[in-house]
């Protein structure tokens, strides 16, 4: 936990929020807003005026303040905060705009496209002295907790490894298909975040090479494996495809952290396992259990939008979430070499 550089906002009404994007994830996000005690939407935007009056409508939101234009409904409404869910091309424009406004924002992932545009958001951030947190929804999975329990039993951590291989061909429609780097800017990110959520180790540089399988169905490269070292001198070393028929792993990938008193799996879905070192006798932790999920709902996005409210209340927020490691993720940034047999990338989180 850090303590505030942001505003809090007092007072026992709900926070004021307004969701922007209308696209597959926003409708979800505006459930989050309805749903929860602590919140009031306030208004929805889209540039997409007609998906988004139809969306409002299956919502049967008839009286919501709704538009294209961002600035006209924080002129209009003075929301404490936006919800960013807008393609990650838009990223960096709303969550700077809201921020330069005087509201609050909770982003989709990625924060956004360059390291670049990241520092610039993180600079708004403390110049408008206003919270901007990164939604990570997997990190509130039941058995990813368990994972990171049973990792912390294993002593010292030497190796994080995770393997990533999914055939995805769903998403014809979507921004991802138009992605230079498909898997490490929408999904890998998830995973990349999780290795941080279970070690509480942070990046301190990476070597990553992304490439395009001769069968590729993305445009951009949709397979890669990248080699972090981590605080605490631990590597975490991550494989993935988004263009591998066969042996699929979960939507979570499949884990194995080695430490001094044992090693621990997880197969992204259930219950991790141990294995213990001679003299360990560890026992693995056994996931809360899940609450059947709601209807309507998309996993996750009730945690993060508590957390994100508790931030604005208290000022004191976890650190993982904060503006300042956001600005700390050696994330992908477009410029390496373009696409060809192999891209190779090393760097510091300083590029
Ligand atoms: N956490 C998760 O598990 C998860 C799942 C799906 C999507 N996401 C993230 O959510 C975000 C949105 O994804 P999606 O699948 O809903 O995308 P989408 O393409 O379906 O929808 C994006 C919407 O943003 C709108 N938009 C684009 N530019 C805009 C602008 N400047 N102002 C206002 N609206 C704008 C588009 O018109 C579109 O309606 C992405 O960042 C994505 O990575 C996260």
């Amino acid at each position: 936990m850090t303590d505030a550089h942001f505003e809090t906002v007092g007072g026992d009404r709900p926070l004021r929020g307004v969701v922007v994007g209308a696209g597959f994830l926003g409708p979800y996000w505006v459930r989050e807003l309805q749903a929860s005690p602590d919140t009031e939407l306030v208004g929805w935007v889209d540039v997409d005026d007609e998906r988004l009056r139809a969306r409002a409508a299956e919502l049967k939101l008839a009286t919501l303040p709704l538009g294209t234009d961002l600035d006209e409904m924080l002129t209009a409404h003075a929301p404490d905060f936006v919800v960013n869910v807008t393609a990650p091309l838009a990223h960096h424009a709303i969550t700077t705009a809201a921020l330069r406004r005087g509201a609050a924002v909770l982003s989709e992932k990625p924060l956004a496209m360059s390291m670049a545009e990241a520092r610039d958001m993180v600079a708004a951030a403390d110049a408008a002295q206003r919270l901007l947190m990164v939604s990570q929804n997997r990190r509130y999975m039941p058995s990813l907790l368990a994972f990171r329990e049973t990792v912390a039993r294993l002593g010292t951590l030497s190796s994080l490894t995770c393997d990533f291989y999914i055939a995805h061909r769903k998403d014809h429609d979507s921004f991802v298909t138009t992605l230079d780097e498909p898997l490490l800017f929408d999904m890998a990110i998830h995973l990349f975040d999780a290795a941080r959520a279970v070690t509480g180790a942070d990046p301190v540089s990476v070597y990553c090479e992304s490439y395009a399988a001769p069968w590729d169905w993305f445009a951009g490269a949709s397979s890669a494996n990248a080699l972090f070292q981590m605080t605490g001198d631990l590597r975490f070393a991550f494989s993935g495809s988004w263009c591998a028929d066969g042996f699929q792993t979960s939507w979570t990938g499949r884990w194995r952290a080695i430490g001094e008193r044992g090693s621990a799996v997880w197969d992204g879905l259930r219950a991790p396992r141990v294995q213990s070192a001679p003299g360990a006798a560890l026992e693995a932790a056994r996931p809360a259990s899940v609450q059947r999920r709601r209807r309507n709902r998309f996993a996750g996005l009730a945690d993060a939008l508590g957390e994100f409210v508790a931030a604005l209340r208290t000022g004191v927020c976890h650190r993982a979430n904060a503006t300042t490691t956001c600005a700390a993720w050696p994330c992908a940034t477009p410029p390496w070499p373009p696409r060809g047999p192999g891209r190779q990338r090393p760097s510091s989180p300083e590029r």
